[in-house]
């Protein structure tokens, strides 16, 4: 059973500055709702009801406020005192997550503008068939965006339309001409919780940030079974990351809005009909 789910909500979100200096990026909203609320209903909606939030001092008051009311899941909150990194922030809720599986969803990124929780509930199936190590999920990304990603290599005679693929190698932010593949890590992994160990093996890498990357290499180089699984194009993934993300992924959670979708649409056909 995967029943616990670690949200890393610690970052310091440099990339927005300077609207990241008070506001948590994760209560950025995407449409109606902050990103991470999303992030907590998909894991609601996949029978996850105990969440640790990864957070630092200075975000955890208001992450707290926001969902201290109407949160039907057990949401708790561990501290990364330093930002080290998204592995560094995993490590961080170790004696939360104990001896169970976990999944770990990034809490700056949501799936799909719907049925948020379709990947996921596909990942914990696939883990359970298969008895993998580690399930993580991949999107299909254009050569020149490679670079900003951990790609695949992928080991299996892997087909489009399958389910899913076993890796051979993970490559963090690859050259064009050095990427195995076009499949980018999509912001969702399962994980055992031998990745702790992993964890405090892994040096720091790229950005001198422990990479959690680079433990799941150590997984695949250590004969773990680690299994890629494809999004769907309904399962696209929208993260408030960068400016160039967020603003894109906020229009296109406006335009889904089943009220004001079609104006904000027909505005926006005005707006780029005058440019
Ligand atoms: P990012 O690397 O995108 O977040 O991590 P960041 O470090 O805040 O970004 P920049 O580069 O400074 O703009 C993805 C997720 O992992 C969390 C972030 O909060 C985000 O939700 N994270 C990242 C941590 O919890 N701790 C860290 O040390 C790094």
């Amino acid at each position: 059973m995967v029943s616990i789910a670690v949200v890393p909500v610690a970052g310091h979100g440099t990339r927005l500055m300077p609207l990241t200096r008070a506001v948590p990026k994760e209560l950025l909203p995407l449409g109606r709702k902050p990103v991470l609320q999303s992030v907590v209903e998909e894991l609601q909606q996949c029978g996850i009801d105990d969440i640790v939030m990864v957070t630092s001092d200075r975000k955890q008051c208001v992450l707290r406020e926001h969902f201290q009311t109407g949160a039907p899941s057990s949401i708790q909150f561990a501290n990364q005192c330093e930002q080290l990194g998204l592995g560094h922030a995993v490590l961080c809720s170790e004696e939360f997550v104990g001896q169970n599986a976990f999944l770990i969803a990034l809490g700056d990124a949501m799936i799909g503008l719907s049925d948020h929780a379709s990947l996921c509930r596909r990942m914990i199936r696939i883990f359970h068939e298969t008895d993998a190590d580690s399930v993580i999920a991949f999107q299909s990304v254009p050569i020149e965006r490679v670079s900003r990603y951990g790609i695949a290599s992928v080991a299996s005679a892997y087909k489009a339309g399958d389910e899913f693929f076993e890796l051979s190698g993970l490559v963090e932010k690859p050259s064009t001409d050095k990427a195995p593949s076009r499949f980018a890590i999509a912001a969702r992994y399962i994980c055992k919780p031998d990745i702790f160990s992993l964890l405090r093996e892994t040096k720091a890498g790229a950005g001198n940030e422990i990479q959690l990357t680079d433990a799941l290499r150590l997984l695949i180089d250590r004969g773990g079974k680690v299994l890629g699984v494809p999004i769907t194009d309904t399962e696209q993934r929208y993260d408030v990351g960068s400016f160039d993300s967020y603003f894109t992924a906020f229009i296109e959670a406006a335009l889904a809005d089943p009220e004001c979708g079609d104006r904000v649409a027909a505005k926006l056909r005005e707006i780029l009909a005058k440019q």
